[in-house]
């Protein structure tokens, strides 16, 4: 059974004081206790996250790490720092990242390598841009991300999540239809199921992400291969995103 996860990445949004308002908005509100939660705030708002849900079911993750353990790499942030500030999981591969900070699968492997060794979870993000989708061959290329990002990795499905974020999706309010968010997941289930087998296949939650809203999460999450959704934009108003963590009961 693959409990729900809902998780909101806020990008390079929010500074503390907004952090702490929209959570205590957010706290505020009744949630579904049926559903994992997790937040992804900027580096500089994540002692303060986790301040404030610590008596909460709201986990909060990091939106990136360095490959490296330690030492001179200015301005990166390591796995051991992560875990002291008791981050539980961390969003590798993003889509931004690999195409504005050129991130490759070799470097996007490097980083899930050493986040799982150090102990953090992993939301692993994969997605097509608009070009492979047009030339319908978002499969070989998503495929390609999964072997290339996951290459010596023992894959364990409690400390591994994979998000399907096709890139033509992304902030752009143009949601992938749910039917072909559906494929693309059912796809990925069956890669992982080559690269691992039929049980860690089976149990690996997999995320939509690309425009959810409170008004689609509901004919998203009806998707069987579908465990769930990395929400950005609207992740950063404590209705919204309380909305879709309550999908089961809108409408
Ligand atoms: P939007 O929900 O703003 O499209 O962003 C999706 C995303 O990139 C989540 O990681």
């Amino acid at each position: 059974m693959r409990k729900p996860l809902i998780a909101g990445n806020w990008k390079m949004n929010m500074t503390n004081s907004e952090t702490s308002e929209m959570l205590k908005d957010l706290l505020s509100m009744e949630l579904s206790k049926n559903v994992e939660k997790i937040i992804f705030p900027p580096y500089t708002s994540i002692d303060r996250a986790v301040n404030i849900l610590k008596s909460s079911d709201i986990q909060v993750g990091a939106q990136n790490l360095s490959e490296f353990e330690e030492g001179a790499y200015t301005g990166e942030v390591s796995a051991k720092m992560l875990i002291d500030l008791e981050v539980a999981y961390v969003i590798v591969g993003h889509s931004e990242r690999r195409t504005i900070f050129a991130e490759d699968n070799k470097k996007i492997n490097d980083k899930v390598k050493r986040a799982l060794k150090e102990g953090l979870k992993v939301v692993l993000c994969l997605g097509e841009p608009q070009e492979v989708r047009d030339a319908d061959e978002q499969e070989s290329f998503v495929k390609k991300q999964l072997q290339k990002s996951l290459e010596d990795v023992q894959i364990d499905y409690t400390k591994l999540v994979v998000a399907y974020e096709p890139i033509w999706a992304i902030g752009t309010g143009n949601t992938c239809n749910p039917k072909d968010a559906e494929a693309m997941c059912k796809f990925i289930r069956q890669s992982l199921e080559e690269l691992a087998d039929k049980d860690t296949a089976d149990n690996i939650r997999i995320l939509y992400g690309g425009s959810v809203k409170p008004d689609n999460i509901k004919e998203i999450m009806d998707r069987e291969n579908i465990d769930g959704v990395l929400v950005g934009g609207a992740s950063l108003k404590s209705e919204d995103f309380g909305r879709i963590i309550n999908f089961e009961v809108e409408k």
